[in-house]
């Protein structure tokens, strides 16, 4: 029976020092949710108590949460093979949880009945456009050179040798959807597969998780949509007056129509900013382009330090005080 999925919810490293990584993740944009003495809960603009967990240790990915419709779509998950049972989620948030693991060995949460939380109001400048030219009349605000406003996590992109089997584990298990296909040469040489939830008639991001090919599996990125282009490039310049290493962008996708901007954070794992997603439903069609055809209509075309960029590695996780259980 389909598991109703909802989003994507947060993705979860670890790294060696909390206040790098706080320091980071505040100049990307997100606001601190918690802190413990072993682990950072980082929030958005949005209602989403965390979009990131970072646990102290050796920098690697933990897992990727999901969350679900019910408690219902959670029993469901304890049928998916390897899946623990339903256990409390003993964090800040709280909720409960089925824990999975994807075909390349990396940790799927799936979670349900996290707290959500009020979002954080700010103020953006509104664009006039030609087609309504008076947005923003009598707002002469000028926006201050502050870090962009994350609101929500986007996608997660797992890189792995075994692109076929690996979509296969989340078509078949999580119901996911095949939006586009790249692919070199003939169509089955894919390059990478973008999967969407199937929300039936409710449109969707283009794409929650991609699948790409890579010599090893890991993490490729973790991606966060902030407000509109305008907060994009007031991050782009923010993260780079503080130093921070800059892999790709700003440009504008093929695939899911984003425009997009790429950074790495102090331990190596890279994160996106992206704003205006295509927004598509279940009946759209599975579409094949080449890599060539994925060269978006405007900004840098895509860098070696980007798709070369080392992935992220996994790292074995057993949540907190579940330590020797399945
Ligand atoms: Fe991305």
């Amino acid at each position: 029976m389909k598991i109703n999925l909802q989003d994507i919810a947060y993705g979860r490293v670890r790294a060696p020092d909390l206040d790098l990584a706080e320091k980071f993740l505040l100049d990307f944009g997100m606001l601190r949710a918690q802190r413990t003495d072993t682990a950072l809960y980082m929030r958005g603009y949005g209602t989403g108590h965390h979009l990131h967990v970072t646990e102290l240790g050796s920098p690697g990915v933990a897992s990727l949460a999901f969350s679900v419709e019910s408690r219902e779509d959670l029993e469901r998950a304890t049928h998916i093979p390897g899946a623990s049972a339903i256990e409390d989620i003993n964090e800040p948030g709280g909720g409960q949880r089925v824990r999975l693991t994807e075909f390349n060995g990396i940790c799927i949460e799936m979670v349900s009945d996290v707290e959500r939380v009020n979002p954080t109001a700010f103020q953006m400048r509104v664009m006039n456009t030609i087609a309504a030219p008076n947005n923003r009349m009598n707002d002469t605000t000028v926006m201050p050179r502050n870090p962009a406003h994350v609101h929500r996590i986007g996608h997660a992109v797992i890189g792995t040798p075994d692109i076929e089997d690996t979509t296969r584990w989340f078509t078949e298990h999580l119901g996911m959807l095949i939006s586009d296909t790249v692919y070199e040469g003939q169509k089955d040489n894919v390059l990478g597969n973008f999967l969407r939830i199937d929300k039936g008639a409710t449109p969707v991001d283009h794409h929650t998780v991609l699948i790409a090919r890579a010599p090893t599996a890991g993490l490729h990125h973790l991606s966060f949509e902030v407000s509109d282009i305008d907060d994009v490039m007031i991050g782009h310049e923010f993260l780079n007056n503080a130093g921070y290493t800059h892999l790709w962008g700003v440009s504008r996708h093929v695939q899911g129509g984003q425009i997009a901007d790429y950074w790495v954070d102090p331990f190596g794992v890279m994160f996106e900013h992206w704003t205006d997603s295509d927004r598509i439903d279940a009946h759209h069609p599975h579409r094949y382009l080449t890599d060539e055809e994925s060269e978006g209509p405007w900004g840098q075309i895509v860098t070696p330090k980007f798709k070369y960029h080392r992935l992220t590695p996994q790292v074995p996780w057993t949540p907190a005080g579940l330590k020797g259980r399945a």
